[in-house]
C-alpha cells in the first residue's frame, strides 16, 4: 500500500482540509511571511516574495506517491482560511512520519488546531498506516507542545542543535504518540468541539 496514493482532503465538524494549491498562494504567503507564525519556525527564512509561495505549493503538489502532503484549513462556516497542516519525512520503512502545523494568529486558542490535527492523526494511522507520528518544537513554542500534548503525544526529549538558524543552533522537543497509544486512548474525542464554535 506504501506505494499508492493516499492522500485525500478531510472534514472535521467544522473545518476543511484541502490539499494546498495555487487557489491558496496569497494566504500562503500571507501566513509564511507572517513574523508570528515564523517565530519558532527556524528550519526556514520567512517569506519575502509570492515565488516563494509557489515553490512550496508546487513541492507539495507534486505527484503521488511522495513522503509529504499539506492542507490548508478552511473554516467552513465563512471559508476562511485558517491556516495549515501535514505530514513531512514520511519513512514508509518504519511507518514514521512527521507532523507539522501552524494557524495565523488571529486564530490562536480557539482549539481549530486541534480539532484539525485528530483528524489527520486519525488520517496518519488508518489510512498511511503508520505506528509513530513525531513532532519536534523548538523548546520555547509552549503553544505547539501544549497542543501535541493535549493530543496524546508523549514528549520523549531533547534533540540538541536540531536546526542552525541565523548562526545559532536550536535544541527542539521531540513528541511522538504511537498508534497503540492513540488507539487505547478514551481522550481522542474529547476536544471535538461538539458544541460548535
Ligand atoms: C502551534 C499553534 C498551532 C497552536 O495554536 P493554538 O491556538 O494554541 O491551538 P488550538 O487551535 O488547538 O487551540 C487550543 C487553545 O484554544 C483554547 N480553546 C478555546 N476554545 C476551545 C475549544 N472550543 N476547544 C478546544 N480548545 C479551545 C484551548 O484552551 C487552547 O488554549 P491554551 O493552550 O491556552 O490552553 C499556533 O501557536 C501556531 O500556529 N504557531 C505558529 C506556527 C508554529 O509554531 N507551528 C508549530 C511548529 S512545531
Amino acid at each position: 500500500m506504501n506505494n499508492k496514493t493516499v492522500f485525500v482532503d478531510l472534514e472535521t465538524k467544522n473545518l476543511s482540509l484541502k490539499q494546498i494549491s495555487m487557489e491558496y498562494k496569497e494566504d500562503v504567503f500571507r501566513q509564511f511571511s507572517d513574523e508570528n507564525v515564523s517565530k519558532y519556525l527556524v528550519d526556514a527564512e520567512p517569506f519575502v516574495s509570492m515565488e516563494e509561495a509557489e515553490e512550496l505549493i508546487n513541492w507539495y503538489t507534486s505527484p503521488e506517491p511522495r513522503s509529504y502532503h499539506r492542507w490548508v484549513i478552511i473554516r467552513k462556516t465563512d471559508s476562511t482560511f485558517l491556516g495549515t497542516c501535514g505530514y513531512h519525512n514520511w519513512d514508509k520503512d518504519n511507518n514514521i512520519c512527521e507532523i507539522g502545523y501552524d494557524l495565523y494568529k488571529d486564530y490562536w486558542g480557539k482549539g481549530y488546531m486541534t480539532e484539525a490535527l485528530q483528524e489527520v492523526i486519525k488520517f496518519g494511522f488508518e489510512e498511511m498506516e503508520l505506528n509513530r507520528i513525531q513532532g519536534f518544537v523548538h523548546t520555547q513554542n509552549h503553544k505547539s507542545v501544549n497542543l501535541l500534548l493535549r493530543l496524546g503525544f508523549k514528549q520523549e526529549g531533547i534533540i540538541r542543535d536540531k536546526h542552525l538558524y541565523r548562526g545559532n543552533y536550536y535544541d527542539h522537543f521531540c513528541l511522538s504518540l504511537l498508534k497503540r497509544e492513540w488507539k487505547e486512548s478514551d481522550e481522542k474525542d474529547l476536544f471535538y468541539h461538539k458544541d460548535g464554535f
